[in-house]
């Protein structure tokens, strides 16, 4: 599942071909996310790494009246992800190829998001690859820069270290706030409200791994305020 050292640059376009589906390759110089977005749309979101793209698709599908991004690092994940939506009919999800972090940071205006799903970041084992997670120290400012004021970031991970790490970032940043109401609230409401369902999320059940689930809320902050 890695993309290896080519997550902290953009690359020419050169794995997605140009087959009508609802995917777009970021390439070197990826579109601002205000020209993806339909005018119809209030309500946007986008989960970074959608993967084969279950959650995606089961979100459009719930919520027709919000538009969810895909942003994923790997093009054949992003391909397949957009093959499986364009066969569902729905018109309210695309895959972008391009590294998340980085489109959060510079192609997007702040306050841009409703919520921000993140489930089963890869969470870089080796010591010397940490560098690579996406939930490090710069993460709160990244996240709280993209969310509307009272936006919700959803995440998940099977992996406890990382979860600790996660927790203990976004836990000390006045930015966010975790928020055990929208958890208890999103783990019982129908698929494609927030955190399920995913692929991983299948594989790790069946594996009977324990998941850990988190919805931290965008609080005010020196940022955008
Ligand atoms: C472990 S998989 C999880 C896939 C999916 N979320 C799921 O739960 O089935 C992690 C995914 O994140 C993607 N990814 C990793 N780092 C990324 C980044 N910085 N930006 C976008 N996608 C990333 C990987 O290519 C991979 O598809």
């Amino acid at each position: 599942m890695s993309v290896g050292g080519k997550l902290s640059f953009r690359r020419r376009a050169r794995l997605v071909e140009a087959s009508g589906l609802p995917v777009i390759e970021g390439g070197e110089d990826p579109p601002r996310l205000v020209t993806l977005v339909p005018e119809e749309f209030e309500q946007v979101e986008i989960e970074v790494g959608p993967g084969k793209g279950a959650f995606l698709i089961a979100a459009a599908e719930a919520r027709p009246e919000t538009f969810l991004l895909g942003i994923e690092a790997a093009a054949g994940y992003a391909n397949l992800a957009a093959e499986r939506l364009q066969n569902s009919g729905l018109k309210n999800g695309l895959l972008l190829v391009d590294n998340a972090a980085l489109f959060l940071r510079d192609r997007m205006d702040p306050g841009s998001l409703d919520r921000l799903h993140v489930y089963f970041p890869d969470p870089w084992p080796k010591r010397r690859h940490r560098g690579r997670r996406f939930f490090n120290e710069k993460a709160p400012e990244l996240i709280h820069r993209a969310l509307k004021p009272n936006g919700l970031l959803l995440l998940a991970t099977d992996n406890a270290a990382y979860a600790g790490q996660i927790c203990r970032v976004l836990g000390a940043s006045p930015l966010l706030s975790r928020d055990h109401a929208a958890e208890a609230e999103l783990r019982s409401s129908p698929p494609g409200h927030g955190f399920s369902p995913t692929d991983f999320e299948r594989k790790y059940r069946i594996e009977g791994r324990i998941i850990r689930r988190y919805a931290f809320r965008r609080q005010p902050g020196p940022a955008q305020e």
